[in-house]
């Protein structure tokens, strides 16, 4: 092939992965809803307790099998630090932090996030096999970071 050819041939190939990478962007942001946080899910730091749902922090029921947990985390403790939910429960996890960042890790799950001063973290899960999961901080928050952990119990 003539350096002229195969020049062409890469300049194809780059403007090719270059539409696609394009439409995947296109597609998480409106196929998928993917977006960065909005100030609907803000929350004066200073004020989270008394701020609802963080005034009553812990499980209720939204639906049938669908459950909003509500948590808070804070050096070094999740409360609530162990929620139960029945087999096939759909679960939103609502939380955020009353001090420095944490993180929220539901282990052998993709509930994955990190908790942030002001900012609301939300994703749901179905938990379909009955078990036990810790949820886990995973990051470093203190001298007790390696201390706090909660745990979701599938019945
Ligand atoms: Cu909280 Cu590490």
């Amino acid at each position: 092939m003539s350096p002229k050819k195969m020049e062409a041939v890469f300049l194809s190939l780059s403007a090719a992965m270059l539409l696609v990478f394009l439409l995947a962007l296109f597609y998480s942001a409106y196929g998928m809803g993917m977006h960065l946080p909005d100030r609907d899910d803000e929350v004066i730091p200073t004020q989270v307790r008394e701020t609802p749902p963080f005034d009553e922090p812990g499980l209720r029921e939204v639906g049938p099998n669908e459950y909003e947990a509500v948590f808070l985390g804070m050096a070094w403790a999740f409360q609530p630090n162990e929620i139960t939910v029945p087999a096939g429960a759909e679960v939103t996890f609502v939380a955020t932090t009353t001090d420095v960042i944490h993180g929220f890790h539901v282990e052998g799950t993709r509930v994955n996030f990190m908790l942030i001063p002001g900012q609301v973290s939300r994703q749901s899960y179905t938990f379909n096999e009955p078990g036990e999961h810790l949820i886990i901080c995973h990051e470093y928050c203190g001298a007790g970071h390696h201390l706090m952990y909660a745990r979701v119990i599938v019945e």
